[in-house]
């Protein structure tokens, strides 16, 4: 039996269109679009009719960045996938792409197994994997062949967190190698992990422990350093390269440059990274804690640069990089020393919204909004068009939003496992009002009716985002 949606009267909008249209869902998919009030549309019927007048209709949003579960710094992040993808969904995303990890001295699959059994039969939405590698050997890199024709398409290297999840350049260079002839895509933390712990080590001996300090020794150069470094491999690999939160100008500007000289580089910025700076990291009371993250928050005059990145494409995607840690009993492992704060924001509810006040705020427009959160990140990690669009045949993952509601963003009212928001008290224009996840209603008018286990595993192609 066949079931059937149909949409009316909403503002359709993606990457490249805005239309006044209808549109029918049929069996998880879309299955037509036909503008409003024309006879092809009326002559539509369905079980279920959903009224969007004064809305809009938009891809459900892709994040292609999130950390649920994950072990860091003697704890773990606070969302599991099961809270953590119900509030996903609750902020109008219905894809995540989250970060197996490979332990030093174990397989990339013995991590992808681990992560399967924790995402498995608990979350509300759809979700890949990306797969973080630890440790480059012989093994690791054959692994690398395998795990990219069963859809883990992507690998996250680290050039910071020396004797955690660190590569030196010889690593990351075999690495870019293998992707080279694999189609894998490297998604590269860029600092100098190195030169960072040397300036940590002597800021602690100064007796600077407060959380601001951890902006002021991960510093911009070293982040722009790193990118350079990363860009100059992967060209000598002749492999592609995304960088994964940028967060200072200077990288901007190495992006930027790599470019314009032809080169298959990407760039993801964070919300936190455009609403919030080293003000925040220096709010008193150990509350800077609350917005220790790595890049680090920057000084305000970064955002300038990665908003126009944004408008440029010099920067393609915007993405959470999800990873909360309560502010008691996990933050507060570091009173007393910066380095030992757990590193991650809180934000795969707030990302859709951010960024939706953008819009209002005239930084980008409604298309740029879509083509950032929804299909960039899709297309770029193999998702493309089943999500991140509009489209027959796509999946049938659809946000239904209210660009006129007021709201103000707080932990009194999000639906993420942790004890804080990073807006606490920011109001925005723009609220999810209904949430489709393969044409099943997975939030109806501001009410959770999803469930966990419908979101299921989703393999990915290689990048489509390539020059
Ligand atoms: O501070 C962050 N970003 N925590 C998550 C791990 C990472 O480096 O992405
Ligand atoms: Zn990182
Ligand atoms: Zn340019
Ligand atoms: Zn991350």
């Amino acid at each position: 039996m066949s079931s059937r949606t149909v949409i009316r009267g909403g503002l359709v909008i993606t990457a490249s269109d805005e239309i006044h249209a209808d549109v029918l869902i049929e069996d998880g998919r879309i299955a037509a679009l036909a503008a409003s009030g024309t006879p092809a549309a009326e002559a539509w019927t369905a079980e279920r009719t959903i009224d969007a007048t004064g809305k809009y209709v938009i891809p459900g949003g892709v994040d292609a960045h999130t950390h649920m579960e994950l072990p860091f710094g003697g704890t773990f992040a606070s969302d599991t996938f099961e809270t953590g993808t119900r509030a996903a969904a609750w902020g109008g995303t219905t894809t995540i792409v989250d970060f197996a990890v490979q332990t030093v001295g174990r397989s990339l699959r013995e991590g992808l197994d681990a992560w399967n059994a924790k995402a498995d039969g608990k979350c509300a939405i759809d979700y890949g994997f990306h797969m973080i590698v630890s440790d480059v050997n012989q093994e690791t890199l054959k692994e690398m062949d395998l795990l990219v024709e069963e859809g883990v398409t992507s690998f996250k290297q680290f050039m910071a967190y020396p004797g955690v999840f660190y590569s030196d350049d010889g690593q990351i260079l075999r690495a870019m190698q293998r992707s080279a002839e694999n189609g894998g895509l490297i998604m590269m933390h860029a600092e100098n992990g190195i030169a960072i712990d040397v300036l940590v080590e002597q800021a602690l001996a100064r007796g600077e422990t407060d959380p601001r300090y951890h902006g002021e020794v991960r510093k911009a150069l070293l982040e722009a350093e790193a990118t350079h470094r990363a860009i100059k491999l992967a060209q000598v690999a002749g492999a592609p390269l995304y960088v994964v939160h940028v967060s200072a100008m200077e990288a901007v500007a190495e992006l930027a440059r790599a470019r314009d000289e032809g080169l298959n580089v990407f760039g993801e910025t964070c919300p936190q990274y455009l609403f919030l700076s080293t003000d925040n990291l220096a709010e008193p009371d150990f509350e800077g804690s609350k917005y220790v993250c790595s890049t680090p928050l920057r000084p305000k005059e970064h955002q300038k640069y990665l908003w126009r990145g944004l408008r440029t494409n010099d920067l393609q995607v915007v993405s959470t990089d999800h990873c909360p840690f309560c502010f008691v009993g996990q933050k507060e492992l570091g009173r007393g020393d910066f380095s030992k704060i757990p590193n991650g924001l809180p934000g795969v509810e707030n990302r859709m919204d951010l960024l939706h006040q953008a819009v209002v705020d005239g930084h980008i427009t409604r298309r740029r909004w879509i083509e950032i959160a929804c299909a960039t990140p899709a297309r770029m990690f193999g998702l493309y068009p089943k999500k991140g669009t509009i489209a027959p045949g796509a999946d049938a993952d659809v946000v239904i939003y209210d660009p006129g509601a007021e709201q103000v963003m707080s932990a009194d009212t999000h639906h993420m496992n942790v004890d804080y928001s990073a807006y606490e008290g920011k109001s925005v224009t723009g609220r999810v009002e209904t949430v489709l996840s393969r044409g099943e209603l997975v939030i109806t008018e501001r009410e959770f009716t999803g469930r966990a286990g419908h979101g299921v595993y989703t393999p990915r192609s290689t990048c489509q985002y390539l020059n």
